[in-house]
């Protein structure tokens, strides 16, 4: 056993609503092995229920509605189908004394025709074309949807997308949900400079891009009946699908605004080159901090250890390690992940990882 120099890995978190035996987390994935209709994967109850040692399971992204689709075979969170799949996969998860939140993730304009099940055009904030190409089943490698600008008055309609899924996501015994505002997705063209063009208040300076994250969580908070089922991710400045945001003064906006909102956590995905977001915020957020991207056991220690971090999320090396926490317990070798079956169909590198 080697306990000692991450021992605070090991010990309980309790606050924000949540309840967790340690402060391990498995972070956000897509896995893309979701049936043609959204529904997830048969084999997703046994891939998170094998992982419930952590303190607590964080889904792969999930579509709130069709139109916030853009990957091929990502999962959706609102047809009656999709919700009874979630069930079977929380009940797994629960009795296996693990805990749930489900990812709500609007790609916006991160999208191929060809992976949406519908055939409107994608929205996003303003109506500019993502950099790069995208993977579809049919076609393969295909360059981002050109998207259309949301119109002002079709905005609360995708909010109440947002909210509808927190509802079934909930009745389908989810234990929360997190808003995915990261890695370039709707939320984040949202707060990002460069691709937030808009002149009318859900654009323009701080408190006008941080609008419709902010009104987003309000919504989905209204929808679970409290704040502590709640969270929301973030990766401030991350330069992936084309975003470009140097405002400094947003992401310390954000934080003063969610405050009252009693959220579960904030998730912080360190990926600014130029300035550690965890430290920023740190001080200005009052809840549950999760922070993730290239955490150790012991890096992960250290940073609850100096008060930097109340938990942290492990994405890749949960991938390969289902019994992440036990072997960061017990000191065990760490297996890596084979990025080659991130995203496709099927049991290998996905459910046959095995435990040390
Ligand atoms: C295969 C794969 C899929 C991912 N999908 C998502 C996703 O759906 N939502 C999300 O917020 N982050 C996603 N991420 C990012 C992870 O949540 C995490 O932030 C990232 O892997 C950095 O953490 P790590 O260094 O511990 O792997 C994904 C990462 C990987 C490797």
């Amino acid at each position: 056993m080697r306990m000692s120099n991450v021992a605070e890995l090991f010990t309980p978190l309790s606050g924000g609503g949540l309840k967790l035996p340690n402060r391990i987390v498995m972070a956000p994935m897509t896995r893309s092995r979701a049936t043609p209709d959204g529904v997830p994967s048969p084999l997703a109850a046994e891939y998170y229920a094998s992982r419930a040692s952590a303190g607590l399971l964080i889904t792969e992204g999930t579509q709130p509605s069709f139109g916030g689709q853009g990957y091929a075979r990502t999962p959706g969170i609102h047809t009656p189908e999709q919700g009874a799949a979630w069930r079977v996969i929380a009940d797994a998860v629960h009795a296996a004394g693990g805990r749930i939140f489900l990812q709500l993730m609007h790609v916006g304009r991160i999208a191929a025709a060809a992976n949406r099940q519908v055939p409107d055009t994608p929205v996003a904030p303003s109506a500019l074309r993502a950099p790069g190409q995208v993977w579809t089943d049919q076609a393969g490698l295909q360059d981002y949807a050109e998207p259309r600008s949301l119109a002002l008055d079709e905005i609360p309609a995708v909010i109440a997308e947002y909210a509808a899924a927190t509802r079934l996501a909930i009745a389908s015994g989810l234990d929360g949900v997190e808003l995915h505002a990261a890695s370039g997705y709707l939320p984040h063209q949202f707060l990002s400079t460069n691709v937030n063009q808009r002149t009318d208040a859900y654009g323009g300076d701080a408190p006008g891009r941080i609008r419709f994250v902010v009104e987003t969580l309000e919504a989905m908070v209204a929808a679970a009946g409290s704040g502590a089922r709640v969270g929301i991710k973030i990766s401030p400045e991350m330069a992936f699908n084309g975003i470009e945001d140097q405002d400094l003064a947003t992401y310390p906006a954000l934080v003063n605004a969610l405050n009252p909102l009693g959220l579960a956590y904030l998730h912080v995905m360190r990926a600014s080159p130029t300035t550690d977001y965890v430290a920023l915020l740190r001080p200005l957020w009052k809840g549950v901090l999760i922070a993730g991207a290239g955490f150790t056991a012991e890096s992960g220690a250290q940073a609850i250890a100096s008060g930097q971090a109340d938990a942290i999320a492990y994405g890749k090396l949960y991938i390969a390690n289902p019994d992440l926490k036990e072997r960061f317990e017990q000191g065990l070798p760490l297996s890596e992940a084979d990025g080659s079956t991130f995203y496709t169909p099927g049991a290998k590198g996905y459910t046959d990882y095995p435990r040390a």
